[in-house]
């Protein structure tokens, strides 16, 4: 290996970046958590139209945004990197072959693919709705008219934040799993169990997220696909039976 190799491998893909990414997906979560936790419930306590609501939206929700948005660029960036850096990632990516093991490769596949939508989620989907609620919150500040679409972008963009949370158990799972829970296991798994047991991840993950999106009756309250979104309690259920399901599916599928 030249030296060149080992700076990229060892110090930049496998310690630098592998560290930071880390650091920055805490930051994500941490403030997704915050957001589903803590920020939603306070600030539906304080009633529709409050002076104290929209000046904790354009004061603390502004400022937490920012740092939420920006470190989800930052996880997905190091995280890319990562792949990247270290030779020979993706070779024979759900092959025993390649030194990682199909059971790291299979579970670092449905963590990405999970962490890519979610932060697809934050930039397309819950910045594009904050953006009119945090303007609508400057405007009543000033005296002047409320946006009637403030409510509407404010729905899509807490559903869009219950489903990353519901993704975020699963993600982390696998995340780390990839390292430690999965590497070396699974040893007679082959690249077809491996391929199924991916597609049946997506599969799921693509009917949650075409749900929270309103896709399947509409993005209002009273459509009763949308229960895992309508309470943070029922998204945590969600989350865990969702990370049941997938975690079942592996041991069932790469056994
Ligand atoms: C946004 C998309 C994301 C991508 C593309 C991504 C990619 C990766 C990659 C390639 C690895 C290395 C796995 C290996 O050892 O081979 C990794 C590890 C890891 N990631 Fe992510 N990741 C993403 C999101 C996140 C998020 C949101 C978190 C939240 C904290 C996170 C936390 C971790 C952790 C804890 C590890 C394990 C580090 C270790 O044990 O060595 N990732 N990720």
């Amino acid at each position: 290996m030249t030296a060149l190799e080992l700076l990229t491998r060892d110090y930049l893909g496998n310690f630098a970046f592998r560290w930071l990414h880390v650091l920055a997906g805490i930051t994500w979560i941490g403030l997704l958590y915050y957001f589903n936790f803590v920020q939603v419930p306070a600030l539906a306590a304080y009633g529709d139209e409050g002076k104290a609501r929209n000046m904790a939206i354009n004061q603390i929700a502004r400022r937490a945004l920012w740092w939420f948005r920006w470190a989800s660029v930052a996880t997905l960036v190091t995280g890319i990197l990562i792949t990247g850096l270290v030779k020979g990632y993706f070779k024979d990516f759900m092959s025993a072959d390649n030194g990682n093991g199909i059971g790291h490769n299979v579970a670092i596949s449905i963590g990405m693919v999970l962490g890519i939508t979610m932060a697809a989620n934050v930039w397309m989907v819950i910045w594009k709705n904050q953006k009119v609620v945090l303007a609508n919150a400057v405007n009543v500040l000033d005296g002047k008219e409320a946006d009637p679409n403030a409510a509407g972008s404010g729905r899509k963009a807490l559903l869009a934040s219950r489903q990353n949370m519901v993704f975020s158990v699963s993600m982390l799972f696998f995340m780390i799993g990839a390292g430690h829970f999965y590497s070396g296991a699974f040893e007679s798994a082959t690249s077809s169990n491996a391929w199924t047991f991916f597609i049946i991840a997506i599969v799921i993950a693509a009917i949650l997220e075409i749900n929270c999106l309103g896709l399947i009756g509409g993005p209002k309250a009273g459509n009763k696909m949308l229960w895992p979104y309508e309470s943070h309690k029922n998204a945590i259920i969600t989350s865990f039976v969702l990370w049941l399901i997938l975690w079942l599916a592996s041991e069932i599928l790469l056994a």
